[in-house]
């Protein structure tokens, strides 16, 4: 049961960080949901979360980056964020303490890469070290999926994984998570649609669209199952060509479910006619973000950025460091 209000374990003096990553899913996204497999990875864009004492009463709650600073309403039902992050706070007995909860992101939100997965495990991770809870990975983990439910209405728990434990691997919900060890480095594109998307939405309309047409949309997702762990193989051995391809297959499913937008095709078509190996939009969809795969030439990676920033959109290069990415991401 949560400690009342001031009973709760002891605060240190001093503000507490805790880290965790963001993270890319090559493969499997809206299936993962249906409990089908998904493949991702951490990216090394971070989300560093400070708690301190609040001089005032109550949680303040600032993301700088994301223009958030303001008051924590725990009865506040329509600011799912708010709401989620009271919910950890009452799960972990501390619903009455005073505290500023600082999040500074690498990360934008809302552009399918797990932004309120890494902040809530971030959080989390920060607020067991401010109260010396000695929280296991595993409990972080339950903790930030009960937060990612919270704010996405249903979720597969691969946000949450990816963020606490930071590896890439080959996800299904329930089902023990598989670590997967890049034999080389991965050549990324991320391209921003600039469109924010809320998973939870994208979500909600690939649940209606399953509900109408159970067996169409099932198929959909054991096609998208079986190409994703043919990935998971491909990755691992450093076959390139066949997860671009793979890619560039999933992304067409991905059209099927509904969750493309005119902005990610633009994307998705300058991508491949600039090299990429494959192409796809990643995460929930709706707008948010592009990944391309861009093989071993540097300048493939470099076309593909400058042909995206000439149609007006922003994008980053980002490499996917397999085995030296970060493993953990608590400080
Ligand atoms: C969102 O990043 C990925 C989805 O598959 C949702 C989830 O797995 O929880 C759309």
């Amino acid at each position: 049961l949560p400690a009342a209000a001031g009973t709760g374990p002891a605060p240190r003096t001093a503000p507490c960080q805790g880290r965790s990553f963001g993270k890319v899913i090559l493969l499997g996204e809206h299936a993962a949901v249906f409990g089908r497999h998904a493949l991702a990875a951490p990216l090394s864009l971070q989300v560093v979360a400070q708690v301190a004492q609040n001089p005032a009463a109550g949680v303040d709650l600032a993301i700088p980056a994301w223009g958030v600073e303001g008051h924590l309403g725990f009865a506040d039902q329509q600011n799912t964020l708010h709401h989620a992050l009271g919910r950890v706070l009452a799960e972990l007995g501390l619903a009455g303490e005073d505290l500023r909860i600082e999040v500074f992101s690498d990360l934008p939100r809302a552009m399918g890469l797990g932004s309120s997965a890494a902040v809530a495990v971030a959080v989390i991770r920060a607020l067991s070290n401010y109260f010396s809870l000695a929280l296991s990975d595993e409990r972080v983990n339950a903790l930030a999926y009960g937060a990612e439910v919270e704010v996405h209405g249903a979720a597969s728990g691969m946000g949450n994984t990816l963020a606490t434990y930071g590896t890439p691997m080959l996800f299904r919900a329930a089902a023990p998570r598989q670590a997967i060890v890049l034999p080389k480095p991965l050549q990324l594109v991320l391209g921003y649609s600039g469109v924010e998307s809320l998973t939870a939405k994208m979500v909600a309309q690939v649940a209606t669209l399953h509900r109408q047409h159970p067996a169409l949309y099932d198929k959909i997702f054991d096609d998208i199952d079986s190409l994703t762990q043919q990935g998971a193989t491909a990755l691992a051995r450093g076959d390139d060509a066949l997860l671009g391809e793979l890619m560039n297959i999933n992304h067409g499913l991905l059209g099927a479910l509904q969750v493309s937008s005119w902005e990610v095709e633009e994307l998705v078509g300058l991508a491949r006619r600039h090299g990429a190996l494959g192409a796809k939009l990643t995460g929930g969809g709706g707008g948010g973000t592009v990944l391309a795969l861009c093989g071993e030439d540097p300048q493939i990676a470099l076309d593909i950025v400058a042909a995206m920033q000439q149609a007006g959109y922003r994008a980053v290069r980002t490499t996917l460091e397999g085995e030296s990415a970060p493993r953990k991401a608590s400080p």
